[in-house]
């Protein structure tokens, strides 16, 4: 990774192994952006900027919006200024203007990566960020825009400063990250969309002339779209093409938008969605946009999705269970839902941990008066009608068969029928005057207050003081609605958003750091919350509510393009599916779950002892499985969403000495009888053992592995390999 200011030409160069970011100053005073894609040395880019062309009218003056503003490549693109095109930033002074002219006023490079103050962010000592300032003399606003680069891998990471160094507030209405500009190479956007029990779909579709994005304003980054978008150009797949992603280490409301200008030139954006934003900066405050990855690749989708995996794995998961062993868990939830006590919940684990199984865990309906959804979130003390003897007696017994035990919280919300709201109805997010709506029962609790953020803490607190609690998983379920906080003035209003997320971070963060042997799970309805600001926090997010493995498929495929399968929740659950009712075997609800972090989601007492010895089987391939899994290199073979037939992919140690190969065959075909699958990552010098037969490397990756097809739909297969020499 290198940084260059060339101060001739007046061009920025960031290069990273493969990639090349650049910037040029024009006048001294417009930072511009000019290139970003595969390495080049040369700083000879000047010509990039056009500055001889002009849009409309024979003028090339800097501050002629026909001549030169309308088509401009901007590094950090402002409103009210002569650029029609959607901004990356946006302020209102205190006299109710929205203008800033933010013009270059000089550059650091530091060693490391400066602090993003109560904000998840990637770390680490191998890095080196280059801050460029940008100044508006009239508001007397100073702009650090940061790039950061670790040692060996190609992400740029980006995060803005504001700071207001002025003598009077202004309003910030938008702040956003990362912006892109570029000339359209025919570009496709790809995105995540879904819905609750389908989250993270890939969709693909032509960047037209306009604005398209996914963005969320629920409150949280959503099943709904997904904070990430990719830019691919033509005929993109896994290998060819290129891609321009970003991703947002961030967990509130975002938008991700491409603009394709008259002149055929996009503006790719991404940061916090400026819907409902509004934040007051006092003189000497400053404003932290959080961070965006920045992802090139010339080769395709994988070298993306490698980019991100180990971006995330090396420099962004904190969790010691990223490098440990994760326990194989049963939780409750399918299995009993509210209706439960001690006595069913020891009976799960007895069976359990008779198969292999290391940790019950004990979801929803534990506290208050809980037996259905339409009550006691907030009053997190356990219910001992329910669980007689309390946690101190059930975590016991779990222990005394050599289990560990994890328990579910809902912390950032209150029911109207709770203790806690009785006491305490301002503490619900509300605008006075006006009835709070209602989603499953349940009001958001108005984290943007101290004194909330510490009360909640101190009830988990109490709860994990009181009995050994290995496991948390931590769920959210609904989006935010009637903004208004009783706590903050009608000017700050807008900031609500965003320090709710605040909140959210400092309760996690506390966690985390009062018990760090704590294995944290994020959850939101399922996967409805599954971002990089949360893997910050918890090395491992419920993937879906829907535990079909063929749903499965699609969900995994699309979370797995960003993320670690080590980070995807994966359970074996009960047919018929409770989410869609559909039936598989169990031996594929296995093998899907298994490549991701495996555990199960049903009564086992229940199963019959056919399945039961699946289960010991399954205990005992996730173990073998795991760190391949958790830690080796990700390679997508082939999609059932593309060719509505089988699903395949394949996972690589380091030194390419072991790999697992996943097959699912979703559909039968009549004389297919058998498929040739090319491999990739192996070692084309090694010979290998698959599932006991051997082949060499260079036909496994070129020829290909023979699949026979099996008799009937859902069939499955993991193929074991291993170097022979
Ligand atoms: C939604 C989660 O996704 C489920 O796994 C379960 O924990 C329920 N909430 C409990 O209310």
């Amino acid at each position: 990774m290198s940084f260059l200011f060339d101060e001739k030409e007046k061009v920025f160069l960031i290069n990273t192994e493969k990639t090349s970011y650049a910037m040029a100053l024009v006048d001294d005073v417009n930072l511009h952006h000019v290139y970003y894609g595969k390495k080049i040395q040369s700083t000879n880019l000047r010509y990039l900027l056009r500055e001889d062309v002009y849009p409309f009218i024979p003028s090339t003056a800097k501050r002629e919006t026909n001549g030169y503003i309308e088509s401009a490549t901007f590094e950090y693109p402002q409103t009210g200024m002569g650029d029609y095109r959607d901004s990356a930033f946006c302020v209102r002074s205190m006299d109710g203007y929205r203008a800033s002219e933010l013009v270059y006023a000089g550059y650091n490079v530091m060693a490391g990566k400066p602090k993003l103050e109560g904000l998840p962010a990637t770390w680490g000592e191998k890095c080196e960020t280059l801050q460029i300032y940008l100044e508006d003399k009239l508001l007397g606003l100073k702009v650090t825009l940061n790039y950061s680069v670790f040692d060996g891998n190609d992400a740029i990471i980006r995060s803005v400063f504001v700071e207001n160094q002025g003598k009077e507030p202004v309003y910030l209405e938008k702040v956003l990250s990362s912006c892109v500009e570029m000339f359209n190479k025919d570009f496709e956007m790809m995105t995540l969309p879904g819905s609750w029990a389908r989250e993270r779909h890939i969709q693909k579709m032509p960047v037209g002339y306009g604005r398209q994005n996914a963005a969320s304003f629920r409150g949280k980054s959503s099943p709904q779209e997904h904070p990430f978008m990719a830019l691919v150009t033509p005929g993109t797949n896994q290998t060819q093409g290129e891609v321009y992603a970003m991703n947002f280490v961030y967990s509130g409301n975002f938008i991700a938008q491409v603009e394709r200008n008259e002149f055929d030139f996009v503006r790719m954006t991404m940061g916090i969605h400026p819907e409902g934003f509004c934040w007051k900066l006092e003189p000497g405050d400053t404003f932290t946009a959080p961070e965006v990855v920045n992802v090139y690749s010339a080769t395709g989708l994988e070298t993306m999705t490698r980019t991100f995996h180990h971006l995330y794995r090396e420099h962004l998961i904190r969790s010691p269970y990223l490098h440990k062993e994760r326990p194989i868990l049963i939780n409750n939830w399918e299995a009993t839902y509210f209706d439960f006590d001690e006595k069913k919940l020891i009976d799960i684990a007895k069976e359990a941990s008779k198969l292999g199984i290391e940790m019950l865990v004990m979801d929803d309906g534990w506290f208050g008066k809980r037996n259905n959804d339409d009550c006691s979130l907030g009053d997190w003390q356990v219910n001992e009608e329910k669980l007689k003897g309390g946690l101190p007696y059930l975590v016991e017994e779990v222990k005394k068969l050599g289990m560990k035990f994890g328990i579910w919280f809902e912390p950032e919300m209150i029911c109207p029928d709770s203790d806690l709201f009785r006491a305490h109805p301002d503490w619900a997010i509300q605008i006075p005057g006006r009835d709070i709506i209602q989603s499953r029962a349940q009001y958001v609790l108005d984290l943007t207050r101290q004194e909330v953020v510490d009360a909640v803490y101190d009830m988990i607190d109490q709860v994990l003081k009181s009995a050994d609690i290995s496991y948390v998983k931590w769920d959210m379920n609904r989006f935010l609605t009637n903004l208004g906080s009783a706590a903050l003035p009608a000017d700050r209003q807008g900031e609500i958003y965003h320090r709710f997320m605040l909140g959210v971070y400092q309760l996690q963060e506390r966690l985390i750091t009062d018990y760090p042997d704590l294995l944290l799970e994020n959850c939101s309805s399922g996967g409805g919350r599954f971002d990089p600001g949360m893997l910050y926090y918890s090395p491992q997010i419920w993937c879906s509510d829907d535990t079909d493995a063929i749903e499965r498929l699609a969900i995994q495929e699309g979370t797995a393009l960003i993320y670690p399968l080590s980070t995807m929740g994966a359970h074996v659950s009960v047919c018929p599916n409770h989410a869609i009712g559909r039936t598989t075997p169990f031996e594929t609800r296995g093998n899907v779950a298994l490549a991701g972090t495996f555990g199960y989601e049903l009564d086992i007492t229940k199963l019959s002892d056919e399945e039961k010895e699946l289960v010991k089987e399954q205990t005992k391939q996730y173990h073998k499985y795991h760190r391949l899994v958790a830690d080796g290199e990700y390679y997508r073979l082939a999609s059932y969403q593309e060719n509505n037939a089988y699903d395949c992919f394949m996972v690589v140690n380091s030194d390419q000495s072991k790999a697992l190969v996943f097959y699912v065959q979703v559909l039968s075909h009549a004389q297919v009888k058998s498929r040739f699958v090319p491999l990739r990552g192996l070692d084309e010098a090694k010979t290998y053992s698959v599932n006991g037969v051997t082949y060499t490397g260079d036909v496994l990756n070129n020829v290909g592995l023979r699949i026979d097809i099996e008799w009937g739909d859902f069939q499955s297969k993991i193929f074991e390999i291993e170097a022979l020499s």
